[in-house]
């Protein structure tokens, strides 16, 4: 017997969640950029959110060492007890809070904490406040989990931080959450104490309103600047804050997949039913992998942080040479995210006008050859991010391509 199907029915019907999600910018300016590369163009790449330097050798080891023990099995559900143990450790250590274990939890990378937490707490209608500009990704995983992002500008004249009054007037009775990230990617603005301070009083007014902290590139912190997380400053606010970390950008470790945070009981709780029917648990190895990370040696994280200070200041002092480019000095990850208001509204060559911070960013992958990521992307124009997570010979020649770029728009 046959069954006669209606065409309509057969076609991928995509879920309403997803309607207003796009495929990310970077990955699709990535995937540009690897197409070109594979026509022969001398494409340099400054889109990738991820340090050139390798997995230190002491992690790779421990990684193997648990593949010898056999631990290459499920584990338990939102992390193991040596992992648990080695992150609350880590956070009494260097962030000066406690976190009992049935208040740490592990997942695969700090992206899965996020949904984890957007989903076990997000109701439809659920306001999320992200200032901008922001990691594309905040946006996109509260819409899936049925919130609604409350974007709030916060441009370059103000340090790219956000103000307490802009966080007042955007509070209402259905913001769930304020979601904070510093150092920033992609402005790489970082928040003091004292820049945290004001905000953090404004949330104390407001008990219905959580904290969700993504930390990072804590360890990517420049000139001195001393890196602090809510849940110090402001111990009455803890029992209302989720504290993200992981060891992608410190450990250079993005493919491990190995995120965490500390947060209250009931949370972390609810973050792992969604786990459990998710991925059921982080990959072992990962995990081993990461205890190493968080416990072995940890000089080559300063290391690593001057290296990338050196390449920052080579970025911002080329950019700022540029006429039409300017780019304030970031305090912390490995991005600048300069303003390009100048070039908006001029010709390129070919007669094409650069319109936008989108068309500017294609003028240089087109001309330049150099891919770099538009404000738009990250909710904030005119601009364009730059990641200098590359080396130094590859980030002047790509500087010196951008610099002859701008000159020919006329
Ligand atoms: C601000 C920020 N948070 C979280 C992540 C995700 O990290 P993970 O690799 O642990 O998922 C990134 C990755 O680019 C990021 O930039």
């Amino acid at each position: 017997m046959t069954i006669a199907l209606n065409v309509a029915e057969t076609h991928f019907r995509p879920a309403s969640r997803i309607a207003s999600v796009g495929v990310s910018t970077i990955l699709e300016i990535g995937a540009r950029a690897a197409a070109m590369k594979r026509e022969g163009l001398p494409v340099i790449v400054l889109g990738a959110g991820e340090p050139d330097f390798d997995t230190p050798d002491n992690v790779k080891k421990a990684a193997k060492a648990a593949i010898e023990r056999g631990e290459t099995k499920y584990t338990p559900l939102d992390g193991t007890p040596e992992l648990k143990s080695a992150i609350a450790e880590k956070f009494r250590r260097e962030n000066s809070v406690d976190y009992a274990l049935n208040e740490v939890t592990v997942a695969t990378g700090a992206k899965q904490i996020l949904f984890n937490a957007f989903m076990a707490s997000i109701d439809p209608g659920d306001e999320v406040i992200i200032p901008t500009p922001f990691w594309t990704s905040y946006s996109d995983i509260v819409e899936i989990c049925g919130g609604v992002p409350v974007l709030i500008p916060c441009d370059g004249a103000a340090g790219f931080r956000l103000m307490a009054d802009q966080l007042e007037k955007a509070i209402t009775p259905k913001t769930r959450w304020l979601l904070m990230n510093s150092p920033s990617n992609p402005s790489g603005a970082a928040y003091s104490e004292a820049d945290y301070r004001p905000l953090l009083d404004v949330l104390l007014r407001h008990p219905h309103v959580w904290l969700m902290v993504d930390d990072m590139y804590e360890h990517i912190v420049y000139d001195g600047f001393e890196f602090v997380t809510p849940a110090a400053i402001e111990p009455r606010l803890k029992e209302r804050i989720l504290t993200v970390n992981g060891v992608s950008k410190a450990y250079a470790m993005t493919g491990w997949r190995i995120g965490y945070a500390g947060g209250p009981e009931p949370l972390i709780k609810a973050m792992a039913v969604i786990q459990s029917q998710a991925t059921s648990c982080p990959s072992s190895i990962g995990q081993a992998a990461a205890v190493e990370a968080l416990t072995g040696p940890q000089t080559f994280v300063g290391e690593r942080r001057r290296s990338f200070q050196r390449r920052r200041d080579i970025v911002v002092s080329a950019l700022n040479t540029i006429p039409g480019i300017a780019c304030r000095t970031p305090q912390g990850a490995f991005y600048t995210f300069a303003d390009c208001g100048g070039m908006i509204g001029r010709t390129a060559p070919n007669g094409k006008r650069i319109a936008t911070d989108t068309a500017f960013a294609d003028y240089l992958l087109e001309t330049a050859h150099v891919a770099v990521v538009p404000g738009s992307a990250f909710g904030l124009s005119p601009y364009f991010r730059i990641s200098y997570a590359t080396g130094k010979t590859e980030l002047r020649e790509a500087l010196r391509r951008i610099a002859d770029a701008c000159k020919m728009l006329s």
